[in-house]
C-alpha cells in the first residue's frame, strides 16, 4: 500500500456495528487496554482539539460535573487529544485549581485522558479531519457497547461545543432499546412513550391495531407506542 493510501485508511471512521478498534494507550490514569479493561461497560470515547483551549475547557468541565451520573449508567468515559501527557496533567490541574464557569467548579477529571502525540488511536478511529487540521483531531464521541461494538458516533468541528445532555441521552436511548427491544422517537427523553418495532407480517399488522391491550396504542398499523406512563 503506498503512504497516501495507507493513511486515508487508517483514518477512516469506523462504522455503527464494528467492532470498536482496540488500543494500548498512556493516559492520565495510567496505560490502559482497550478493550480488555473495560468488558461488560458501556464506553464514551471523545477526542477534542487540544488541551488549554477555552471550548475544550467547557466540554471537559461539563463532563466531569456528570462523571458520577455515567457511572451509574456503567458507562466509562475516555478523553483523547494529540498532546502529551505533561500538557493533560497540567491543564486538568489548571481546571480544578483555576477555572470556575457556569456555576462549575473545583472539578477534578478523574476519568482518563489518553496522550495520543503519534495520532495513533485517533487515526484508528478516525478523528482526523484533514480540512479542518490535520493535526488536532475533531470533536468526536464514540458510543461503545459492552461487547466492543459502535454503537452510535458524533462529529463535530472545533468551534461548536458538544451537548452533554444528548450525549447522556444517547446512552440512556442505546440502553433501553438493548434492554427493552423498543425503539425511540424524536425527541425521546427518560419517561416518553416509546415505539415498538414495526410488525413483519399483514397477520401481527392487524393484531397491533385491532387487539392491542391497554399498555400501548396505536397511530396506524406501522406507528404503535408502549406507554411508560
Ligand atoms: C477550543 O476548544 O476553543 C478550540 C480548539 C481548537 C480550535 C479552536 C477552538
Amino acid at each position: 500500500m503506498n503512504n497516501e493510501l495507507e493513511q486515508v485508511e487508517t483514518n477512516k471512521l469506523p462504522k455503527i456495528g464494528d467492532d470498536a478498534p482496540s488500543f494500548t494507550a498512556v493516559t492520565t490514569q495510567g496505560t490502559i487496554n482497550f478493550p480488555e479493561d473495560y468488558k461488560g461497560k458501556w464506553v464514551i470515547l471523545f477526542s477534542h482539539p487540544a488541551d488549554f483551549t477555552p471550548v475544550c475547557t467547557t466540554e471537559f468541565m461539563t463532563f466531569a460535573s456528570m462523571q458520577k451520573e455515567f457511572k451509574e449508567l456503567n458507562t466509562e468515559l475516555i478523553g483523547l487529544s494529540i498532546d502529551s501527557i505533561y500538557a493533560h496533567i497540567a491543564w486538568l490541574r489548571t481546571i480544578k485549581e483555576k477555572i470556575k464557569w457556569n456555576g462549575l467548579e473545583n472539578l477534578e477529571v478523574e476519568f482518563p485522558v489518553i496522550e495520543d502525540i503519534k495520532m495513533e488511536v485517533a487515526k484508528k478511529f478516525g478523528m482526523i479531519s484533514p480540512n479542518e487540521s490535520s493535526t488536532q483531531a475533531v470533536r468526536a464521541v464514540f458510543f461503545i457497547d459492552p461487547k466492543g461494538k459502535i454503537r452510535a458516533y458524533m462529529y463535530y468541528p472545533q468551534s461548536l461545543g458538544r451537548n452533554f445532555e444528548e450525549i447522556k441521552r444517547v446512552i440512556l436511548g442505546l440502553q433501553k432499546a438493548d434492554k427493552e427491544g423498543i425503539a425511540t422517537p424524536a425527541n425521546w427523553k427518560p419517561g416518553d412513550d416509546v415505539i415498538m418495532p414495526a410488525p413483519g407480517s399483514c397477520g401481527l399488522a392487524k393484531e397491533r391495531v385491532e387487539n392491542h391491550d391497554a399498555e400501548t396504542y396505536c397511530l396506524d398499523w406501522f406507528l404503535c407506542f408502549k406507554k411508560e406512563k
